[in-house]
């Protein structure tokens, strides 16, 4: 009676330490234990994620095919991404001294967020949600210039905290260019080759976004004018972005450039759009009123906005709000019926 009660105590006892069961491995708990403690572990990391392949599982060709289905006019920054990562993902076991870092520039709407969830979704199980991805944006984090000290104590113990529980993190830094001056310098040792912070984050991404016209639109212009393709902008070109410290000091390990997209690329963005709302829901273009697909793709660029305004080649927006303009603009007619 009394044994049992002892029993059940303990029981009740150790199902409430069991969240905490894998630390007790370093005061050698385990020892008492370890066939246990690998089932309870092996089932611990079928339902929640844990920092091995099963929760991190790398997978190029996802981020190869997403990119090159849905990415349009940006060939070279999704060459180099696919090469800098590919390279990176090869051996799942090899040790890195610093993180890849990468940063995406360019204009609103040509993909830096789409190419970003890419990533997660491509790195980890639980995609954009998996614990291991830390979104920061300058207009929700550290907001403060007067608080800056405080705010780069913060960021840096995030990291820290987060590559003690795994050195496979993605880190998104989003409208990089609006944190406060100097918050990002706080994070050069996370960075820097040879320093031990950077090794133990050594097989993490750091993804900075960085919003701006400069210098991409005057290239892209360029290019177009000379009838050049997108391909062939080059690497030193793309270094000619110069205006924050990380890049001065050479710890970005990639610039791309995203170009601001032309009448082409926007079309094929209506495309999806039409595809996937209607087209590939047994609608057709006839249902709704015109000939074909052409005709509605040319009802919706009509909306666009084109610049500059002498010879409008660019779209202002990119392909944002091109899903809404295609939801306001066609009814299938039972939807009507239905409201
Ligand atoms: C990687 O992604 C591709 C395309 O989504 C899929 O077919 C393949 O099964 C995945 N590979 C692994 C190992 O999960
Ligand atoms: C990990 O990063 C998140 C932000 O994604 C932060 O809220 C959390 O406090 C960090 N964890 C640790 C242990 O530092």
């Amino acid at each position: 009676m009394k044994i049992g009660a002892v029993i059940l105590g303990l029981l009740g006892f150790c199902s409430a330490l069991l969240p905490a069961i894998p630390f007790a491995v370093k005061f050698g708990v385990a020892a008492l234990a370890p066939a246990g403690l690998l089932l309870y572990e092996y089932m611990e990391c079928t339902s929640y994620e844990c920092c091995n392949d099963r929760w991190i599982k790398r997978n190029k060709t996802e981020l190869r095919e997403n990119l090159r289905d849905s990415i349009y006019g940006q060939p070279f920054a999704t060459r180099i991404l696919l090469n800098a990562i590919g390279n990176r993902w090869s051996d799942p076991q090899k040790e890195y001294d610093k993180p890849l870092v990468m940063m995406l520039h360019g204009p609103t709407g040509v993909g830096k967020n789409y190419i970003t969830r890419t990533l997660a979704n491509s790195m980890f199980t639980a995609g954009t949600k998996s614990v291991f991805v830390h979104y920061m944006t300058s207009a929700y984090h550290f907001t403060s210039e007067d608080n800056l000290k405080l705010h780069i104590a913060d960021m840096q113990s995030w990291i820290e905290g987060n590559s003690t529980l795994c050195g496979e993190n993605l880190f998104v830094f989003d409208e990089a260019r609006r944190f406060p001056p100097g918050l990002l310098d706080g994070l050069m040792h996370f960075m820097a080759h040879g320093s031990p912070a950077a090794k133990k984050i050594g097989r993490s991404i750091f993804v900075f976004l960085y919003e701006g016209d400069e210098p991409v639109v005057d290239w892209a212009q360029d290019l177009y004018e000379n009838g050049e393709d997108r391909e062939t902008i080059s690497l030193r070109r793309a270094d000619e972005m110069h205006d924050s410290l990380l890049v001065k000091r050479g710890l970005i390990d990639y610039h791309l450039p995203l170009l601001p997209l032309e009448r082409k690329h926007v079309r094929k963005c209506i495309a999806d759009s039409i595809y996937s709302n209607y087209l590939n829901k047994g609608g057709n273009p006839s249902m709704l009123g015109y000939d074909d697909l052409d005709e509605m793709i040319d009802v919706i660029e009509k909306e666009v906005i084109f610049f500059p305004e002498d010879t409008p080649i660019f779209s202002a927006f990119g392909c944002k709000k091109i899903e809404s303009k295609v939801l306001s603009e066609f009814r299938l007619p039972d939807t009507d019926h239905h409201l």
